[in-house]
């Protein structure tokens, strides 16, 4: 049966030829509707008869979001470009447009992309698109101010419900890997309300990650733009702040987080992301399969990083809520492996040896060993947050800020300074 094809290539000379071409001859391809613009497009494709959309990069209003739903409903989609403008194929790419050809293409060109393409498809209705879809293309040359060589890490920091601790850690890691000389991002992304900025002591007048996704929204993100969209809290450490306002949660789009975090790599070392606690999916909770998720702002994260931390508080109520966090997890994400992370470790909660109980009750009921024991230190970041300062500027010479600083050379690959490096290769050991 031949391919049932949307088309949206108004505004170009060669639109009415290439379709009645396409359309004619035997290339195994039907246009079943010519749309005039993106929103007509939407509609075509929610009806659910056509298998994949043929879009021109002029297309008005044409945005990552388009692009997202159009793979949502089931409809792959490919790219035509005027001949030779390499801009308008690099947009189309981070717009999460993996086939690009240039308009004068030979129809059976064009629909030979247009098979591959919906052989290609994503799963209708699963909208946390595989960011990696939006990569510009590899040869492409690397913006004036990408770190040269290579990419960088990302580590997304998350856990259960009940403040154990996540943002904590996150901007604890952050600081300490940029004290390592390893330049650094910390993405503020807790589509909760964020708090990095507030921690920090950072005015938060910056758009932030929200005026990232917007632009990755638009293809118009690069390195250059990302950095003016951080703030430079020192040479090398950088923060994208989060939402100010909870409700402002649907300005993180899923595809535009993992655009953001692409880039991210290309501008820092390591990239530490601050998530929120909840990864049920949404669509589960509405019908609607094109209707904004709350949660697929982290599912995108957690999916996209390179390790994901699971912060987990040391006390029995907070290990009964990991316990039932993981398993979410593995339920959304069965490819993620979390690596645990036990903070606020102290005696009392648990009898006996805390650090030893525990490991043991996570072990019994997640089958995994904790990487790090962070212990409590009330005094340490109650200083830190009535400043506005982090670990390292008020308690230096605390074990929490040791055991972090220890974390983050793991993470980031580099040496530990001695005492981390000992405390690294006892927990080994032990
Ligand atoms: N290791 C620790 N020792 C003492 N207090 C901590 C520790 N880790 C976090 N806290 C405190 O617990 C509270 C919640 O931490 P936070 O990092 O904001 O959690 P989350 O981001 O998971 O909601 C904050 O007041 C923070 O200072
Ligand atoms: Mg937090």
């Amino acid at each position: 049966m031949a391919l049932q094809v949307f088309t949206a290539v108004t505004g170009a000379g060669w639109e009415s030829e290439l379709v009645g071409a396409l359309d004619r001859d035997a290339h195994g391809v039907t246009v079943v509707r010519r749309c005039v613009d993106v929103a007509e497009l939407l509609a075509a494709a929610a009806t659910g008869t056509g298998q994949a959309a043929l879009l021109s990069a002029e297309l008005r209003r044409l945005d990552g979001e388009a692009v997202s739903r159009l793979h949502a409903a089931g409809v792959a989609v490919v790219g035509l470009v005027e001949p030779g403008d390499e801009l308008a194929v690099q947009r189309l790419r981070q717009l999460g447009v993996a086939q690009v050809l240039p308009a004068d293409a030979d129809p059976e060109v064009i629909a030979a992309a247009l098979r591959e393409a919906v052989a290609g498809v994503p799963d209708a209705g699963r909208d946390v698109a595989d960011p990696r879809a939006a990569l510009p293309a590899p040869a492409e040359p690397e913006p004036a101010l990408a770190r040269p060589g290579g990419r960088g890490r990302v580590v997304a920091v998350w856990g259960p419900t009940g403040a154990p601790g996540r943002t904590t850690v996150a901007v604890g890691l952050a600081d300490e890997a940029a004290r390592l000389d390893v330049a650094t991002l910390l993405v503020d992304a807790d589509v909760y309300g964020g708090v990095v900025a507030q921690v920090l002591g950072l005015l938060d007048e910056s758009p932030g990650l929200a005026g990232a996704a917007r632009l990755a929204g638009t293809g118009m993100l690069d390195a250059a733009a990302l950095t003016r969209l951080a703030w430079a809290v020192r040479p090398g450490l950088r923060v994208l702040t989060g939402l100010a306002r909870a409700d402002r949660w649907p300005e993180l789009r899923p595809s535009a987080v993992g655009t953001v975090l692409e880039e991210a790599r290309r501008l820092a070392d390591l990239t530490v992301v601050d998530c929120a606690f909840n990864v049920e999916d949404d669509e589960e909770l509405s019908f609607d399969t094109a209707a904004p998720r709350r949660n697929g702002a982290t599912l995108a994260a957690l999916e996209q990083a390179d390790t994901v931390l699971c912060v987990t508080g040391a006390d029995p109520v907070a290990l009964q809520r990991c316990v039932r966090a993981l398993d979410q997890l593995r339920e959304a994400l069965p490819d993620v492996e979390p690596v645990l992370v036990v903070n606020q470790l102290r005696r009392g909660p648990v009898p006996g040896d805390p650090r030893e109980e525990v490991a043991a009750a996570l072990d019994r009921f997640t089958g995994r060993r904790p990487r790090s024991f962070l212990p409590a230190d009330r005094r340490a970041t109650d200083a830190a947050l009535a400043t506005g300062r982090t670990l390292a500027e008020v308690a230096p010479g605390s074990p929490l800020r040791a055991e972090l600083r220890a974390l983050a050379a793991d993470l980031a690959g580099v040496r530990a300074p001695a005492a981390g490096r000992r405390r690294l290769r006892d927990r080994r050991a032990g």
